[in-house]
């Protein structure tokens, strides 16, 4: 009997890419993809934790899910539920007492485990949880199939030893670990063979990367880039998301130098007030920050810059909020997210006496989006007229409508009545949104 497996990410990239290799290794045990909910007999929720909101958001899916699970259990049919991801860490065993209706908990770091565990499943009829921190057996004993894009995300590095004092990651994803090079030439030249063009490099801190070579050598993430640009098939590199703190100067000249790196960088500064980054644990103040943005325009002067912004950080005032609605203005971003700070369980920052009202940080976020929506248009409308180079992703909902990405990231939309997937084309720009643009193609 064909089984069937419906897996829902949340949070970043880096989890995107995690279900993919989660399908992958279910295949073999006879779970082939569906996007139906209720026709599954394994659903996989692949968590986030980063604010409350996204792990709360878990909870009230696992009662819909209960729902079905009732039903499928009153009709003798298997209906398996897996929570997996950064919730599953840090959450453990306690998410059982929640949610009995669970039948494993995995963690990030062990889920490559998941053919044995749900073995163990249907033989103890108990929910099992595996939280450990097996990074480096992870990548080996992972599948890596699943792309039929023109564009792959490639996980090269993981975990975070930062420690901004907000943030989960470095207790759920645990201590930073970087793939060695050669498994990542391996898997980047796996995917071309199904006609991947581009490929987003993901790190919780990308450019912190430091894999070893197979002469055991460390290499830095500017020669893993140069050794990936050699792969002919690959026309495009992109990487997120980067710390300003390992923005070093062989990874800014490839900006300058490395066609195929796209000249789009994303890197979080969180706050514009000196007070605040060190309270967050930053370790860089906003001089220099900016200097590191006007390298990268220096190396490449057309090179898109994105960011991410935490209003209402303890302790943060109306003075230090300023400075984050001035430092916008004053650096061009082409893109942005921002987010009212979210206090997280066993972070130093939620032991902090000076948290800020639930009012105050949203009307902060209020006035910081409407900032950033404006400049973002005012960027993408700078490409009214000009010629953009495209990469197609795929169709989109209208008859003959294609979307594709600006070598700037930007979402493009155009119509084509040839097939034009995974083409790299030429597009005129006449309309923009705050979020996408569209053109013709010109020939
Ligand atoms: N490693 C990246 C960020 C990863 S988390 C970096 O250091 O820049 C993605 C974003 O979520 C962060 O940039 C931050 O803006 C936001 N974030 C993380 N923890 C948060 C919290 N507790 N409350 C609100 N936003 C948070
Ligand atoms: Fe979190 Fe800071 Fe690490 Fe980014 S650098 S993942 S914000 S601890
Ligand atoms: Fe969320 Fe974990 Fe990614 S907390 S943002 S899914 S690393």
């Amino acid at each position: 009997m064909i089984k069937k497996i419906f897996i829902k990410s949340y949070g970043c990239q880096m989890n995107v890419y995690d279900s993919q290799r989660m399908f992958d290794i279910m295949k073999p045990e006879g779970y082939h993809p569906t996007n139906m909910i209720e026709d599954a007999n394994l659903v996989v929720l692949n968590t986030c934790h980063i604010r409350e909101k996204a792990s709360e958001k878990v909870y009230s899916e696992i009662g819909r899910i209960n729902k079905i699970k009732n039903k499928k259990k009153s009709l003798k049919k298997e209906y398996l539920l897996v929570i997996a991801g950064c919730v599953a860490q840090a959450e453990g065993e306690a998410m059982k007492i929640r949610a009995p209706s669970i039948d494993a908990i995995v963690g990030p770091q062990s889920f490559h485990k998941l053919p044995e565990i749900l073995k163990n499943i249907k033989k103890r009829n108990q929910t099992i949880v595996k939280t450990e921190f097996l990074a480096n057996k992870k990548f080996d004993e992972l599948i890596y199939n699943n792309n039929s894009n023109s564009s792959a995300f490639v996980t090269i590095q993981e975990g975070c030893d930062k420690f901004c004092t907000f943030c989960v990651v470095p207790y759920t994803r645990g201590s930073e670990y970087s793939r060695p090079i050669n498994e990542i030439l391996k898997e980047v030249k796996n995917y071309t063979g199904s006609g991947v063009k581009e490929v987003v490099l993901l790190g919780q801190n990308v450019n912190a990367y430091h894999g070893n070579d197979i002469d055991k050598n460390e290499r830095s993430f500017s020669y893993l880039i140069n050794k990936i640009s050699e792969i002919e098939k690959i026309k495009r590199i992109r990487y997120m998301t980067s710390h300003p703190l390992d923005m070093h100067e062989d990874l800014i000249n490839d900006h300058k130098y490395n066609p195929k790196l796209m000249p789009f960088v994303h890197m979080p500064i969180q706050s514009g007030s000196d007070k605040i980054l060190k309270s967050m644990n930053r370790k860089y103040n906003v001089n220099e920050y900016v200097e590191i943005i006007d390298k990268l325009i220096n190396a490449r002067n057309d090179i898109a810059i994105s960011s991410d912004f935490i209003v209402g950080f303890p302790g943060e005032t109306d003075d230090d909020f300023k400075k984050t609605v001035e430092l916008v203005k004053k650096i061009e971003f082409a893109i942005s997210y921002s987010f009212s700070y979210s206090s997280r369980p066993g972070t130093p920052a939620s032991k902090l006496s000076n948290q800020i009202e639930r009012t105050v940080k949203k009307e902060r976020l209020k006035i910081l989006q409407s900032v950033l929506n404006k400049q973002q248009k005012k960027y993408n409308k700078n490409f009214i007229g000009k010629s953009l180079d495209v990469l197609i992703e795929k169709k989109g909902r209208h008859k003959n409508q294609y979307v594709g990405r600006s070598i700037y990231n930007q979402s493009v939309f155009m119509n084509s009545e040839n097939n034009i997937k995974g083409d790299i084309i030429k597009a005129r720009i006449d309309n923009v949104t705050t979020f996408a643009l569209s053109g013709n193609i010109i020939n």
